[in-house]
């Protein structure tokens, strides 16, 4: 193989087909088991997508019920995972305590722990941990937040759905219908992208016959850094640092004069703008005005203007969501678990579908080290 034929990044390459989600750049679209990702979230609580990802369909009524009746247990935080959590240090960053949280579920789910050769289990078993988990990631990114600050965790609600519950988990009040709107939007708008980075390492690692928490493990691994999902909170940093919109132009000037990368901004395969943006900048609007807090849209939209009209790069998803997670209420360093309480569905589904039609993941490299040498001292033995 020659340097030449190396894809650095993969950039182009197909590596697999999915039946899960499809991506078009060229149309700025995004379709959810070929529903557009807008109409599912204007119209869709977000377990019926975690359902439609999961099943290929939207529920039914009927379904919808027994799916949550099935989740309800689920939404509470066990005893043992919460003593688990309350030994990791305070200033954790909580990516690292929810990548634990789900490490330590893996090993409490003993169904598969006789042997590696038992680990990937039944379809129906990885549905149900697909449902347990996503079931109990809102009440372990919840308590996060809330041991951050010296609270004690708080009981889900049957009544509320799960954005709803999510966010009274969290602050332990009824959200206002317009918060708990905005926040099922970006819930849906997280829940699934294709091959992106986190989703592809839990599709390498169930290649291999591994269990499905730890594929859940290694995409939490990947989503943290802030080139895919960690960029929402870098978001914030940034909004931070600007701190007021007559700032913008010289933090601009400053931040591309030192190569900078701003976050919330590009992407690998949308070169002319994110599809999901326009829904997730719809919701922070009404957030701005819920809120009373036209400052945040301003610096939001000037800075997107600047930057875009400079360097002709438009804001991803983790560019509108960043602010809404912060008027909500959100600490800045909850904001990429809240990305994970999303895409633990689309991650499952691609799991799933993996292990339906599984062909071990290993490509090849192309070498560029030292030619072929002999150790000092070393005398071929007779
Ligand atoms: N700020 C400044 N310049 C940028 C940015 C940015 N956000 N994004 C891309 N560029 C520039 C690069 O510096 C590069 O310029 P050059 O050709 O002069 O060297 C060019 O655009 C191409 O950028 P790459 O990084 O090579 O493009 P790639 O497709 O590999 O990167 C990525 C995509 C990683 C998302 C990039 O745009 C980036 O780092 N963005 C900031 C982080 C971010 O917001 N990540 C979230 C991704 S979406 C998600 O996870 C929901």
């Amino acid at each position: 193989m020659t340097e030449h034929d190396v894809r650095k990044g993969l950039v182009g390459v197909v590596a697999d087909v999915t039946a899960i989600s499809k991506v078009n750049p060229e149309t700025n679209s995004l379709l959810y088991r070929g529903y557009p990702v807008q109409q599912l979230a204007a119209t869709q609580p977000f377990d019926a997508v975690a359902h439609l990802l999961w099943h290929g369909d939207l529920p039914t009524p009927s379904q919808l019920a027994a799916q949550r009746e099935r989740a309800r247990p689920h939404r509470a935080l066990p005893a043992e995972l919460r003593e688990a959590i309350d030994r990791l240090p305070l200033d954790a960053h909580p990516m690292d305590e929810v990548r634990t949280a789900v490490s330590v579920l893996g090993a409490l789910d003993t169904a598969g722990a006789a042997s590696v050769l038992d680990a990937v289990g039944t379809p129906e078993q990885n549905l149900d941990r697909s449902l347990r988990l996503s079931a109990v990631l809102p009440a372990i990114v919840a308590y996060g937040q809330r041991r951050r600050r010296g609270l004690e965790p708080v009981e889900p609600r049957g009544d509320l759905d799960d954005a709803a519950n999510f966010l009274w988990m969290t602050f332990g009040d009824e959200p206002h219908p317009v918060v708990a709107d905005a926040f099922n939007r970006s819930l849906i708008l997280y829940a699934e992208h294709s091959f992106n980075a986190s989703t592809f390492t839990s599709r390498v690692i169930a290649s291999t016959l591994s269990d499905l928490y730890s594929a859940v493990v290694g995409a939490i691994g990947a989503l943290k850094g802030p080139l895919h999902g960690g960029a929402n909170e870098a978001v914030m940093h940034v909004f931070d640092e600007i701190g007021d919109v007559a700032n913008v132009v010289p933090w601009l000037d400053r931040a591309l004069a030192d190569k900078r990368k701003i976050m919330g901004f590009g992407h690998r395969v949308y070169k002319r703008g994110d599809s999901r943006v326009p829904t997730m900048k719809a919701a922070l609007d009404t957030l701005v005005a819920h809120y009373d807090r036209p400052d945040v849209g301003d610096l939001y939209d000037t800075l997107e203007r600047e930057f875009t009209q400079r360097k002709g790069i438009y804001p991803n998803l983790d560019y509108p969501s960043g602010p809404a997670y912060n008027l909500m209420g959100f600490d800045t360093v909850t904001f990429t678990p809240l990305f994970v309480a999303a895409r633990v569905v689309g991650w499952t589904a691609h799991i799933m579908e993996q292990y339906a039609a599984n062909a071990l993941i290993r490509p090849l490299s192309a070498y560029d080290g030292p030619d072929e040498r002999h150790v000092p001292g070393y005398v071929p033995e007779a």
